[in-house]
């Protein structure tokens, strides 16, 4: 019998409504050619909730989340809300709450697709990105002493237990072996960071004896920053923690060809995993029908494999490439030769076809 999937939506903010109406018109799409089942719970959280009413993510919306088979999310961010408020309110909350110790980055240059890599192409721009989601200087640990007077400090402290490292790092193998790749690269900065570098350091190399199978190799996010531009090839698997791993895919995403392309997941294995396109609201293009939807609707791509309906998902990768690569001039917002709509019709159009 075809299985049936209940799916939180939460479009949120700016230019989120209309990339996730993207990514839903290729779930649907999708659903029909293989023959899944889904039903959708819309939410309405976000910035123009947080200033009508004064709520972030009520209690009432996290537990029938705690009870979805995965979200969408579209984006969360208001250029009229103080920063902060709704990150931590919702999306951060979002991630902790629901145990999302993944967050899953592919950076994939298509083909077809412009990357300001002069010399790379497909086959140098490659590779994974596994970033620790719950943890790190996320954390919100730290605190204030004597705030507001000339003697102030602020303490913000990086929280690394090893269950939240290891389980990390064993994800990360795990991807690396299942995904058929040769090598996984720790990402941290050992040579300054003596206490958080050496747990991630001990934790990797007691996880990777677990893997003969498998490469190790190490790279300080500075020299990661580096070979990301330089010698992307050598990157197959990359696992880092919270912070390196926010600042190193905003790097991926643009040597992959820009926010319009890349997507990402929140993801705990044994719990309710959540898919985003990484490029935020995106204010200055809301409500004109020119943002790219391709990183919504790849992000949907990779909420399908997550729920085990890897065929539809690769239906929904795959007409992706095929858009990137016959139609679209350009991947930026604007200068697509499509709008918004046309380009989820044409992903629409490659599905029904496959
Ligand atoms: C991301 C975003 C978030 C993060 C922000 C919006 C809190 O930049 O998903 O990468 O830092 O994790
Ligand atoms: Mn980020």
């Amino acid at each position: 019998m075809a299985k049936s999937y209940n799916i939180a939506v939460i479009p949120g903010d700016g230019t989120g409504p209309e990339v996730v109406a993207e990514g839903l018109k290729a779930l649907a799409a999708a659903a029909r050619k293989t023959g899944f089942k889904h039903q959708l719970a819309h939410y309405d959280v976000g910035g123009a909730r947080y200033l009508k009413t004064g709520e972030t993510l009520p209690d009432s919306v996290m537990d029938e989340l705690k009870g979805m088979d995965a979200i969408f999310l579209g984006a969360i961010g208001h250029p009229e809300v103080v920063p902060g408020i709704l990150e931590r309110g919702i999306l951060l909350k979002i991630r902790f709450e629901l145990d999302q110790y993944v967050n899953l980055r592919p950076v994939i240059l298509y083909p077809g697709v412009w990357t300001p890599l002069r010399d790379k192409g497909p086959e140098d721009i490659n590779f994974v990105v596994v970033r620790e989601n719950t943890e790190g200087l996320y954390a919100g640990s730290g605190g204030f002493f004597k705030k507001g007077t000339p003697d102030e400090i602020a303490i913000q402290e990086s929280v690394n237990t090893r269950k939240g490292v290891e389980r990390c790092i064993r994800f990360a193998f795990d991807y690396c072996r299942r995904q058929g790749r040769r090598k996984v690269t720790l990402c941290h900065k050992t040579n300054v960071l003596n206490y958080a570098g050496d747990i991630w350091e001990r934790a990797f190399s007691d996880v990777a004896k677990q893997y003969p199978d498998i490469q190790m190799d190490y790279a300080h996010t500075d020299a990661v920053c580096m070979w990301m531009v330089k010698n992307p090839e050598w990157f197959d698997v990359i696992v880092t923690d919270n912070l390196f791993g926010d600042i190193i895919t905003d790097l991926g995403a643009m040597i992959q060809g820009g926010m319009g392309i890349a997507a990402g997941g929140n993801i705990n294995p044994q719990g309710v995993s959540m898919f985003e396109p990484i490029g935020g609201s995106a204010p200055k293009y809301t409500g004109k029908n020119i943002i790219n939807p391709l990183a919504a609707i790849a992000a949907a791509a990779m909420l399908l494999e997550n729920l085990g309906e890897e065929d539809a998902g690769w239906r929904v990768e795959d007409a992706v490439r095929k858009v990137v690569a016959q139609d679209l001039k350009s991947l930026a917002a604007g200068q697509m030769g499509y709008s918004t709509t046309e380009v989820g019709d044409l992903v629409v159009k490659y599905i029904d076809q496959g």
